[in-house]
């Protein structure tokens, strides 16, 4: 684990060949511009990113890469942060150096901006290339939830190719819909929607164009294991060593300022990485489920879904390898009502098994028995019970 304060091209050049699983680049992007922001304590930190040409930008990259190449292991990756200044010829120098055929993926880093002074569409991404040095690359396959639209028979019915070509729903020979048995959720797409790091973020250092380690969280969660070696050759603030030391993996940075390694050091005795409240709840706002249904699910390891009255997400049922519905009573729901609701969803999906989950007394007064069957459990939310302990207790 080391930091270097050098010329990227010098230092990288001393590395050892095949040596690297994972390289982040987030260099000057040919803005033509002196970068310059003040951290909290009012210290002043820029770095300069004018060009006496676009040919010198280019030259300055190539030899760069071809370096950054070279130190790869075969099974490496590299992901090169852009944005418009320059990306459509960041992407031909990565052509060339890695061959097309090796051209992974786009990323597009979404994140929400609200003013914009200048005529024309809102900026709001930038754009991260992903490489690898050959086909035999690490990669992990990640999840995100279901969105908001996803309709609850595209997660639970198996899908197959029909003689047009076109994918359908799979039928058995009685013409019955047949069951998907596990369901991880979507598999993380080339769209990431992470939040720019807002001026109140604890993360902040003031050190300018600082990423969100959320983001290099992610890169470094899809390339790379525990004990691997993430490189950055233009560290900056050393956001992608902080992300790497919090995630066990070895790191390796490079800057050419002495703020930026200074403060690359420092935050990597304290690392800080701030909460979003907007990742955490999620983009699209988790639309029609309440935040206490929300962690109810997470607690039960659920997969939320919206778009079903009765259902409120399924769990994967690993031990009997099929999916199992789950709902949560709603605060103006008997638990009666909840039963019939659910059951009538379960019955119209063909999912032959459920957890219903009781959040409060009802007035009406139940048999137990009544609802409860061998497709539905019952069972009570952690809260009830601790009111249910609460109202028992006399303290
Ligand atoms: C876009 S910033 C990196 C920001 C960083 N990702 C972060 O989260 O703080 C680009 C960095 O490249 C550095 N740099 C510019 N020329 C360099 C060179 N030849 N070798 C190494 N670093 C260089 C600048 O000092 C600057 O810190």
């Amino acid at each position: 684990m080391a930091i270097f304060l050098g010329d990227a091209l010098e230092v990288v050049s001393k590395l050892e060949s095949n040596s690297v699983q994972v390289i982040y680049l987030d260099p000057p992007f040919f803005s033509q511009k002196r970068h310059t922001l003040s951290s909290k304590e009012g210290k002043t930190y820029d770095f300069d990113d004018h060009w006496n040409s676009l040919s010198d930008y280019t030259n300055f990259m190539t030899d760069r890469i071809v370096e950054c190449k070279r130190v790869l292991k075969d099974s490496g990756t590299i992901f090169l942060h852009c944005d418009t200044s320059a990306a459509h010829h960041l992407r031909l120098i990565l052509d060339n150096v890695f061959g097309t055929e090796n051209f992974r993926s786009e990323i597009i880093w979404h994140y929400k901006r609200w003013s914009n002074s200048k005529k024309g569409l809102l900026n709001a991404h930038q754009t991260i290339y992903f490489y690898s040095k050959t086909n035999k690359y690490k990669f992990n396959k990640i999840y995100t939830d279901y969105s908001a639209t996803t309709n609850l028979d595209q997660i639970t019915q198996k899908r197959t190719r029909k003689d047009n070509n076109k994918s359908g729903y799979l039928q058995d020979n009685d013409g019955n819909v047949v069951l998907d048995t596990q369901k991880n959720g979507v598999p993380l797409s080339d769209v990431w929607d992470i939040p720019y790091l807002n001026p109140k973020a604890k993360e902040r250092t003031g050190y300018p164009t600082q990423k969100p380690i959320h983001l290099l969280k992610q890169i470094i969660n899809i390339s790379t294991d525990e004990g691997d070696t993430v490189l950055d050759p233009f560290c900056g603030s050393g956001t992608s060593m902080v992300a790497a030391k919090l995630m066990g993996r070895e790191y390796i940075g490079v800057d050419i300022s002495s703020d930026a390694i200074e403060i690359t050091n420092r935050r990597l005795l304290h690392p800080i990485e701030s909460n979003s409240e907007l990742l955490k709840k999620g983009i699209d706002g988790y639309k029609n489920i309440d935040p206490t249904k929300l962690s109810l699910l997470n607690y039960f390891h659920a997969k939320p879904i919206y778009r079903n009255k009765g259902l409120d997400g399924f769990i994967n049922d690993s031990i009997n390898n099929k999916l199992m519905g789950i709902k949560i009573q709603n605060n103006d729901e008997s638990i009666v009502e909840s039963f019939d609701k659910f059951n009538r969803a379960l019955s119209k999906k063909n999912i032959s098994t459920g957890l219903l989950v009781q959040t409060h007394d009802d007035d009406l007064k139940f048999d137990f028995d009544d609802i409860t069957s061998e497709k539905i459990t019952l069972i009570k939310s952690p809260d009830f019970i601790l009111q249910e302990v609460m109202n028992r207790k006399i303290y």
